[in-house]
């Protein structure tokens, strides 16, 4: 008898950068990461439009050259709903593969959260300006009646919340939206200690409450909020807030920090390695076209060099642009191309340039 493929949709990400809807064919998620958020929101509009978000992260999404085992990671986060931690050296392409993700299977624009040492959940999920509010009820106050003392009491509970309160990334990719949004959750070696373990419960969860909302409930059962990156609100009733598709979550480390195993084990984990030749020169045809025999003398210089100490990828991109562009003789070309691809661990040297 002939043998039945168990996934027959397996792959949903392919790694080939042509934008597809192959993500409303993914299976239902393992019952124990199946949520039930709702009203269902339509995911926004996706955009290769340069103009209208950056062309930096446009051109990284559409050039992204996954190797087999990325794609095949992705895919295993993406059907088991769990957060992806891409680890590696600086420039593997760690932040990227986020953008070509969400552009490939068209999951709208990347919600982008940078970490610092300061960094806390809350940040993350929303952020709520009592002053503001508080200044905004009084201004309306002094309009209706100008005769009125200058100091009234704190707004009531209900008024103009929502105008005050804005969802970050985190909080606004865990809306109930019908696919999954893309979420970055960049460098998250750089936060404190306490961060991953309260990401964690988070995301093992999907869903948080917005304490200020709750308790505005009685008189505003339905908030329209501002989100993350757009003047678009949505509706958040009683003050929670719960997942339907679980979001795409790529969170990245340089690799040096040590995360707690609790973490560890409810993440899908991707460590990403210096690129071989093959995969350097295809990313180097990516984005600047054909390597000539230039291109691939210094991508053989890089990968030599690399063995030596840590470099990455857009430093040789880099070196290969220039001695295509720089009107320069040979010889300071392979100056310049050593002086673009220093060490990243060593300190620059006095007199580059
Ligand atoms: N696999 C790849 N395919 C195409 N381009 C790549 C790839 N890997 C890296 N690059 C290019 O190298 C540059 C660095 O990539 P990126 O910023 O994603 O790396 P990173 O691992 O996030 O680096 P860092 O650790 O410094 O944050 C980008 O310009 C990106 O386009
Ligand atoms: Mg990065």
């Amino acid at each position: 008898m002939e043998k039945k493929d168990p996934m027959p949709l397996w792959p949903v990400y392919t790694g080939t950068k042509e934008p597809h809807d192959g993500i409303g064919l993914l299976p239902p998620p393992p019952p124990w990461r199946a949520f039930d958020g709702g009203p269902e929101l339509p995911t926004p509009a996706d955009t290769d439009d340069a103009s209208a978000t950056s062309p930096d992260r446009t051109h990284r999404a559409a050039t992204y050259q996954a190797t087999d085992r990325t794609v095949q990671l992705v895919n295993a986060a993406l059907y088991l709903r769990r957060p992806l931690l891409v680890t590696g050296p600086p420039g593997t392409g760690k932040s990227s593969l986020a953008y070509a993700v969400a552009r490939e299977l068209r999951l709208g624009p990347v919600l982008r959260w940078n970490i610092t040492s300061r960094s806390t959940l809350h940040d993350g999920l929303y952020q709520y300006d009592p002053l503001s509010r508080l200044y905004a009820a009084r201004q309306e106050a002094a309009t209706r009646d100008p005769d009125a003392p200058a100091a009234p009491a704190a707004p009531a509970p209900a008024s103009g919340i929502e105008d005050h309160l804005r969802l970050g990334p985190l909080g606004t990719a865990l809306l109930p939206y019908g696919r999954p949004r893309a979420l970055l959750i960049d460098e998250i070696d750089k936060s404190d200690l306490d961060l991953p373990n309260d990401l964690l419960n988070v995301l093992e969860e999907g869903q948080y409450e917005i304490p200020e909302l709750v308790r505005a409930a009685r008189h505003t059962p339905v908030a329209e909020v501002m989100v993350d990156g757009t003047h678009d609100r949505v509706p958040v009733t009683r003050g929670r807030v719960r997942c339907r598709a679980f979001p795409f979550v790529v969170l990245t480390s340089n690799g040096e920090r040590e995360f707690p195993p609790a973490f560890l084990r409810r993440c899908v984990t991707l460590r990403l390695r210096q690129p071989d030749d093959r995969h350097l020169a295809g990313i180097v045809r990516a984005h600047l076209g054909e390597p000539d025999a230039y291109a691939q003398s210094l991508i053989t210089r890089f990968l030599s060099r690399a063995g030596h100490g840590d470099l990455a990828t857009d430093q040789l991109l880099n070196a290969i642009y220039l001695s295509r562009s720089a009107d320069l003789g040979a010889e300071s070309l392979d100056e310049l191309a050593e002086q673009l691809m220093p060490y990243l661990g060593e300190a620059p040297q006095a007199d580059a340039f």
